[in-house]
């Protein structure tokens, strides 16, 4: 029978969580600017804004913290950590990042180019930034059924579409595709997997023109549960026997171990390449700290060195997917338009079809997650107009993007199903009420537009 697997630990310390009033939560968000990312998490009863960083440590990760040694060249926590990542990743040189968008930086440094492509399943925001940033052109090469939350549950939505790809370099030459980047899972359109199939058939692909290719593995254990449980030929297979094949087809791997690495902090540049290593430690020295700590504290690393072990655990993985999927199914049974099927950190809701009346461009999705905050103290997250949204480089207007989705992002090894039947409650009332909702305004965005949901203002339309 399914959803009888209960979670695989015990709770042994426990954080207290405040309920507030709805009138309080009104006066919070007005004071937010109708943004989550501006909200205290003090004033939040459940809060899924993110997957990252929010995880709960184990005994055994405390414990290692104690050996956590801080000298700043060649300390033993590095090692032990050094050890872990290569035993998951099989490559051989790991320079440590304080998280993963730093990673990010030195990875977009030394394969984005000004001018030329950056192909991505879908680029992660803080890689988008920094292209941005470079003068690099970040294009999103999902296959189409990712991008369309009515099509058929089919099993790796993360996938990317291999004719494009080729489209691409035939059309633009292979000179001018500095870059292939491949994020498991893929974040952006539902936490979908890529399968082991189209890591292959991309790497060849992108091997025969010379173009590398990176993995942005933040949640490379998830989309290695997926890969055992839904492709054929890995159901025998050990967790990190399939990850290390996934990384097996790319040069460089970039981490933010806050959320598969079950850390509150930290990040990864791991690579085979030892050119790229030795480029990566000048970058690392310069922004991050030296080659043996890049930014992170001896505890922290041990604890990583710990969580990554922890993560590649089937009966967690297991346990944690399957959380995940509870949501979904409480959602779906309330008839609420969800992306199908769930992913690896969270459950997806389509603002769009929630919100019928209102348009993209009043932001249906932001409105959705100022109702669930309003209503029930659950803090999620838009992904839609306003943090996908972009403008054209010349005209200045603005370019709407295909998915609009509310992310409900799940924490690992914290909240209980109890949790998670509130977030479904309030969901299914607001979606009975959803026909009395309108839109809202962008009063105020930042200037750079990758960015703009961070610290963006909204006002509601009466
Ligand atoms: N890559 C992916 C795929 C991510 O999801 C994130 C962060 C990063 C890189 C950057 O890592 O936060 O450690 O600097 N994602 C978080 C989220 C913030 O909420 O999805 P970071």
């Amino acid at each position: 029978m399914r959803f009888m697997t209960a979670e695989p630990f015990r709770i042994k310390v426990v954080e207290p969580i405040r309920k507030t009033t709805k009138a309080e939560r009104t006066e919070f968000l007005k004071e937010a600017g109708y943004n989550a990312f501006r909200l205290k998490a003090n004033d939040v009863y459940v809060d899924c804004l993110t997957d990252s960083g929010t995880s709960a440590m184990s005994t055994h990760q405390w414990s290692a913290m104690m050996l956590g040694d801080e000298s700043y060249a060649g300390c033993n926590s590095f090692y032990r950590l050094e050890e872990s990542v290569k035993d998951i990743f099989g490559m051989p040189y790991v320079q440590p990042t304080h998280q993963g968008r730093a990673a990010d930086y030195i990875m977009a440094r030394i394969y984005a180019k000004p001018g030329k492509y950056a192909i991505g399943n879908m680029h992660f925001d803080t890689f988008r930034g920094n292209a941005e940033v470079l003068g690099a052109l970040a294009v999103d090469y999902v296959i189409p059924e990712g991008l369309d939350t009515t099509s058929s549950a089919i099993p790796f939505k993360g996938n990317i579409d291999i004719k494009k790809m080729q489209k691409l370099i035939d059309e633009k030459g292979a000179e001018n595709i500095s870059v292939v980047i491949i994020t498991v899972t893929c974040n952006n359109n539902g936490g979908q997997p890529v399968s082991m199939q189209n890591i292959r058939e991309v790497s060849q692909l992108a091997k025969k023109y010379n173009i590398p290719v990176v993995i942005d593995s933040a949640r490379l254990a998830e989309n290695a549960y997926f890969i055992k449980t839904r492709e054929e030929g890995y159901q025998n297979k050990s967790i990190k026997e399939i990850t290390r094949e996934m990384f097996s087809y790319c040069e460089t791997a970039t981490m933010s171990s806050k959320k598969d690495g079950l850390v509150n902090i930290g990040g990864l540049f791991v690579t085979r390449n030892e050119e790229v290593f030795q480029m990566a430690n000048q970058l690392a020295i310069v922004h991050e700290g030296f080659i043996t700590y890049g930014g992170m504290s001896g505890r922290d690393m041990e604890a990583l060195a710990v969580g990554l072990q922890e993560a590649c655990d089937e009966n967690y993985l297991k346990y944690r997917i399957e959380q995940v999927e509870y949501l979904g199914k409480k959602l779906k049974e309330k008839g609420i338009p969800i992306i199908e099927p769930t992913g690896g950190h969270g459950v997806y809701v389509d603002g769009r079809r929630f919100f019928s009346q209102i348009p993209q461009h009043e932001f249906p999705s932001q409105r959705l997650v100022v109702a669930l905050y309003e209503e029930a103290g659950v803090r999620a997250v838009e992904l839609g107009a306003c943090a996908f949204g972009s403008k054209d480089p010349v005209t200045k207007e603005p370019i709407w993007p295909a998915l609009e989705t509310m992310r409900i992002c799940v924490s690992r090894r914290v909240y209980t199903n109890q949790h998670l039947d509130v977030i479904a409650n309030a969901l299914g009332e607001i979606y009975e009420n959803r026909k009395d909702y309108k839109g809202m305004k962008l009063v105020y965005e930042g200037p750079i537009t990758a960015l703009r949901h961070f610290t963006a203002g909204f006002e509601l339309i009466k």
